[in-house]
């Protein structure tokens, strides 16, 4: 569409209500970017993977990456890397490892974030020994800020209360609920290990005190070696819609059905993920990675490498139909090696959150490995 027709088709749309009116605007643009983390660069850590990103109760991002000390491996010693932004992604601190694993064997893995507006809170979610190699069991850990970031508790075990389980959040962020059902509850959704896996999703009613096993999606043949094309849902994205429901993107670990997407939906909080409500997303090719998603004032975002073999071309989509379909236009963030990403935007209430979104992702020249990136979109930028 031309500029004079957009103008156009804005003005058929007077009668729309104003927001449906600035969501049809939408136009990104590739506003600014800057790397926050490059492999190899720093004595301590051989690669930095699996970036992470969340606004703060008062206004500030968070990145957060595992900092993989001696190799590029899942597997192996990590620490839990920071860096924090007070001034809408401009500038940021210098990094900060907030967890060290402090082992040789199977390190921590990331992660979760979730952001508790009720109380402030800060809260990080993540595994450590989920391989099994050489270690037993696995946990899920926790650390939480009360300050933005600034400090953070010792490590809490909760597989104490969730019961000893291999179970890895997001990668991404967790949510709390806006609506109801169940206003401020917290979920987190992840996944389980190779043969036990599927969504999985745990779930706090009290600020992350207490956490208790909700939904889980498994994988068929369940607990067994899987084929080619066997179901096999594994790391996801939980997002929240207007109407209280729980839409979850998920990577299609064997390409069962498709190269492409699966969604579901939980319309009970968390509690459930039924088979009904289950769909593959045609549009959302995928070569088999975390991506990422956000819901932000209508509009759902979506960042992936769009691509069903290599994980290339990081890409980012909207819908103005919750999901259901996607616009025809997409802008192209990297079209080189990419990997995963994950949104988030900023909303203090001041005009300015309202026009930018911010990507952070897996982003190289030869690998998608070699750096960590954050690029800064301005929605209306075409404008
Ligand atoms: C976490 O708690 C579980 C259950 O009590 C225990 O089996 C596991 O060893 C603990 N993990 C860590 C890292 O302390
Ligand atoms: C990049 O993604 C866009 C949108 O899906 C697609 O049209 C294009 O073919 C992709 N390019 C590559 C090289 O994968
Ligand atoms: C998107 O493209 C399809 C196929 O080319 C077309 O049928 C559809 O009308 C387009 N949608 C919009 C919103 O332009």
């Amino acid at each position: 569409m031309g500029k004079g027709n957009r103008v156009a088709a804005v003005s058929v749309l007077l009668y729309a209500s104003f927001a449906s009116c600035v969501a049809q605007m939408i136009d990104p643009l590739l506003y600014e970017e800057q790397l926050l983390w490059v492999s190899g660069a720093q004595g301590q850590v051989n690669t930095y993977r699996i970036p992470l990103l969340t606004f703060t109760p008062k206004g500030s991002l968070l990145a957060f990456t595992e900092a993989r000390k001696f190799s590029s491996s899942d597997v192996g010693a990590k620490f839990i890397a920071m860096r924090k932004s007070t001034d809408k992604g401009a500038t940021w601190s210098p990094t900060t490892f907030i967890v060290n694993d402090g082992v040789t064997d199977d390190g921590l893995n990331l992660g979760s974030v979730v952001v508790d507006e009720e109380v402030g809170s800060v809260i990080l979610i993540y595994t450590v020994c989920f391989h099994l190699y050489y270690c037993s069991p696995s946990s899920t850990m926790m650390v939480e800020s009360m300050d933005d970031g600034d400090s953070w508790s010792h490590p809490r075990n909760l597989s104490v209360q969730l019961g000893v389980k291999s179970f890895s959040p997001g990668p991404g962020f967790g949510i709390q609920k806006r609506y109801d059902p169940a206003k401020g509850r917290l979920v987190v959704c992840g996944h389980g290990t190779i043969e036990g896996d599927g969504v999985f999703c745990i779930l706090s009613d009290d600020h992350g005190r207490n956490w208790y096993n909700g939904a889980a999606l498994k994988s068929i043949p369940y607990n067994q070696k899987k084929k080619a094309q066997d179901f096999n849902p594994d790391e996801c994205q939980p997002v929240e819609m207007t109407d209280g429901s729980i839409v979850i993107n998920v990577r299609n670990q064997n390409n069962y059905h498709c190269r492409c997407r699966v969604v579901v939906r939980s319309r009970d909080g968390g509690l459930s993920l039924p088979i009904d409500d289950l769909y593959f997303d045609y549009e959302l090719i995928d070569p088999v990675v975390a991506a990422g998603a956000l819901q932000k004032d209508g509009v759902m975002y979506f960042t992936n490498p769009s691509n069903e073999q290599h994980r290339v071309n990081l890409t980012l989509r909207w819908s103005l139909t919750d999901g259901k379909s996607w616009e025809n236009k997409t802008v192209q963030i990297w079209a080189g090696p990419s990997g995963y990403s994950c949104i988030t935007s900023l909303d203090t209430g001041s005009p300015e959150d309202r026009k930018y979104i911010f990507v952070i992702y897996e982003k190289g020249h030869r690998d998608y490995d070699e750096t960590v990136s954050i690029a800064k979109i301005h929605l209306y930028g075409g404008w």
